[in-house]
């Protein structure tokens, strides 16, 4: 089988690997890829990875590879490919490719969308409203007190959510981004949510249509500095699994969740094959959904596939046939840790092209896998090309021992400026 991965970060890295591993797979490419996905090699031909220099948003030059290279499978990692509708684009053309259609993606690209199905399906949520208004939207966050989460409605970079503590602060957030139209057109709607208080999860289920398989919870952590301070970012960190639901919580809040997510999902014509990433925060009150992505997270996917013991091609395969129901998802006990290490300055701006050393080193060590993000490869030297530069992850018994492994395999790693929170995993314990 020939597969195509769409994409260049780690989370993409951490699919390649896996699905690298799959005894049915004979050819690689990754588009546009990274200096990591590079060194991949098939396991069955031991056939290198190779890279493509297409942008994961240029559809027709995806499509002509995909057709060129006579690819079997296509597997697409980020959100705006599937927003922009890659999925249907390849299924007109006859081809095999796994990632949610364009209408289900609609979940990652519109908040107010997935805020109004979340009410009308019984989904379990925060107390919100949508608003085209600026006057009402105003009017709203009184009705909260002003203790409340603005959010643009379209994709923002992850940047589109304001937090505020009192009326003033609310009203300068709804002013910011439907006046000032500091997103662009992704603020012409919002959703406003009261503000939740909890334990933030983010919770994965493999969807086929009709079944949701879940997997077992992870912890990113967005903020840049330790003890969750400084800006948000795409993600510093991850494990698996998290204290905070025990199997029974867990199988209840697919219950809860899933369910009537599927159910509303056939209701409204809308063929969810795909991944469903809700972020949920564990409240007093139960588990509350605040957003779904239709996307494998980044970096939670580089724990989850360390964990994994399905061959994800069958796993991937099954979810766009419809046939997932008979898989059975099986998971190591093993804990997993993914430190990301990124540029000096990053969710700023930050320096490129710093010399990355120590990455055999750090691999060398058991049970550990140095994953790539953005780097790439010049005059033979892997270097810095991203603010997320690496995803150094690794295994253990437990939660404990995952974090003391990743971060020996993080002290191996040397660039210039290289920035990294020390307190991933902190508080599992
Ligand atoms: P979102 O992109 O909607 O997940 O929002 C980004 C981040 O903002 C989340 O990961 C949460 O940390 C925070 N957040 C979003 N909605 C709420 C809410 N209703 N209450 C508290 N925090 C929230
Ligand atoms: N881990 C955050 C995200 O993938 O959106």
């Amino acid at each position: 089988m020939k597969i195509l991965v769409i994409g260049s970060g780690g989370r993409e890295h951490a699919l390649v690997w896996k699905l690298a591993q799959s005894p049915l797979v004979t050819e690689m490419w990754c588009a546009p890829g990274n200096a990591g996905i590079a060194q991949e090699r098939t396991k069955k031909t031991e056939k290198p990875v190779e890279c493509a220099n297409i942008g994961a948003e240029d559809l027709p030059g995806l499509l002509a590879l995909a057709q060129e290279k006579r690819v079997d499978f296509t597997v697409v990692g980020p959100d705006n490919p599937l927003a922009l509708g890659i999925v249907d684009l390849f299924q007109k053309h006859g081809l095999k490719i796994w990632g949610v259609n364009q209408k289900a993606a609609q979940f990652e690209s519109s908040k107010v969308f997935s805020q109004k199905f979340m009410e009308k399906h019984g989904i379990p949520t925060a107390l919100a409203g949508t608003f085209s208004d600026v006057t009402a939207a105003k009017r709203f966050c009184a009705t909260l007190g002003g203790k409340c989460v603005v959010k643009a409605d379209g994709l923002a970079l992850g940047k589109g959510v304001l937090m505020c503590l009192n009326q003033t602060m609310a009203e300068k957030a709804v002013d910011e981004i439907m006046v000032g139209k500091a997103f662009g057109a992704a603020g012409a709607n919002v959703v406003i949510q009261e503000f939740l208080e909890g334990i933030e999860v983010s919770m994965h289920a493999l969807c086929d249509g009709k079944t949701a398989k879940i997997f077992p919870t992870s912890q990113d952590h967005k903020r840049a500095l330790d003890g969750d301070r400084g800006l948000n970012t795409g993600g510093m960190g991850t494990y698996s699994p998290t204290p905070f639901l025990t199997d029974a919580e867990l199988a209840e809040t697919a219950r809860t969740v899933l369910e009537p997510f599927m159910r509303g999902c056939v209701a409204e014509g809308i063929d969810y094959r795909g991944l469903l990433y809700p972020g949920v925060m564990l409240t007093k009150s139960g588990p509350k959904i605040l957003e779904f992505n239709a996307r494998f997270g980044d970096p939670e996917t580089q724990v989850y596939l360390t964990r994994l013991e399905n061959d994800l091609v069958e796993l991937l395969d099954a979810s766009a046939s419809g046939t997932l129901a008979k898989q059975e998802l099986k998971w190591s006990p093993l804990a997993s840790v993914c430190v990301v290490m990124a540029s000096g300055g990053y969710p700023g701006s930050y320096p490129k092209g710093k010399v990355i050393t120590g990455l055999a080193a750090a691999n060398a060590l058991p049970h550990t896998k140095v994953f790539h993000a953005g780097t790439a490869l010049r005059d033979g030297q892997i270097v810095t090309n991203g603010g997320r530069v690496l995803g150094v992850t690794a295994l253990g018994t437990d939660v404990k021992a995952a974090q003391a492994a990743a971060y020996a395999a993080v002290e191996q790693i040397r660039f210039e400026g290289a920035q990294f929170r020390r307190d991933i995993a902190a508080k599992a314990f």
